[in-house]
């Protein structure tokens, strides 16, 4: 394979190539997401909600997705490997915001970070970029931010929240971001940033007029059926699957149906 570099990205958007963009937070998962051919692995801050169930993205600590970090990096051949900062390992000041990029990118092998955020965040950016570090921006519904939103609602509808997002992402472009997630907000302006920014532009509930997609690798394949925004995709019922295969397996046990003879030495 030849290895997906955010130089690949930026030309696959200048050449109308879609972008495909997978989560995974471990070694099992992203062997087979880079397998598959997905382009970009993100190594979400979801890991909170998805593998430590948590109820938001807050908790989780930068040792923990340096360690779901490291763990997909071992799997990955192809894809980019992108890890989220997590929240407080950047927002005091671009010192600390370095510091912890640089852990990530010592202490996993990731090759690029995201950070929630834009003209607020943008010093600590510029600092991280300078260090050598590629930087994934990341606009809109912005779960580290969950509790001054108070609801998971489509953002940027309004237009001075629209017209913020445009400036942010422009900004996020001219300090040498290689890429922006945009997450949740309406179609027509999700398209009308894409348009108007020459870096690859990644939805996740804005709509096909952008430059790639991204969704939570547990959410397409349906392991869990309870969240169901309009957005999300699902490609398997895992969590049905999953649960009649364990079943079997428990019921299989209890009448002794397994192991049979050739299944023991
Ligand atoms: O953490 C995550 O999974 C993300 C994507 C939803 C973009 O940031
Ligand atoms: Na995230």
């Amino acid at each position: 394979y030849k290895r997906i570099t955010t130089k690949s990205l930026i030309e696959m958007k200048s050449n109308g190539e879609k972008i495909s963009m997978l989560t995974a937070y471990d070694f099992t998962m992203a062997k087979i997401v880079d397998t598959a051919g997905v382009d970009v692995i993100l190594v979400g801050d979801s890991a909170s909600n998805v593998m430590a169930g948590h109820e938001t993205t807050l908790p989780i600590t930068l040792d923990q997705m340096i360690y779901h970090a490291s763990s997909v990096v071992r799997a990955v051949e192809r894809a980019l490997v992108v890890v989220d900062l997590p929240f407080g390992s950047y927002q005091s000041d671009p010192k600390e915001a370095l510091r912890s990029a640089i852990r990530i990118m010592k202490e996993s092998g990731g090759h690029a970070v995201k950070l929630e955020g834009g003209k607020e965040i943008k010093e600590s950016i510029k600092k991280i970029l300078n260090a050598g570090i590629p930087v994934m921006g990341h606009l809109g519904l912005t779960p580290q931010s969950i509790y001054k939103f108070g609801t998971y609602s489509v953002r940027a509808k309004e237009d001075e929240e629209a017209e913020k997002l445009i400036a942010d992402a422009k900004l996020l472009e001219k300090v040498g971001c290689f890429a922006v997630v945009l997450e949740k907000i309406p179609a027509h302006l999700a398209e009308q940033v894409a348009k108007s920014i020459s870096i690859p532009v990644i939805g996740i509930g804005a709509g096909g007029g952008v430059d790639g997609q991204v969704l939570v690798i547990h959410d397409m394949l349906g392991m869990n059926n309870e969240f169901s925004p309009r957005f999300l995709r699902r490609y398997l019922n895992l969590y049905e699957e999953m649960t009649k295969a364990i079943g079997q397996y428990a019921a299989d046990v209890k009448s002794s149906d397994f192991p049979n003879s050739g299944e023991q030495y």
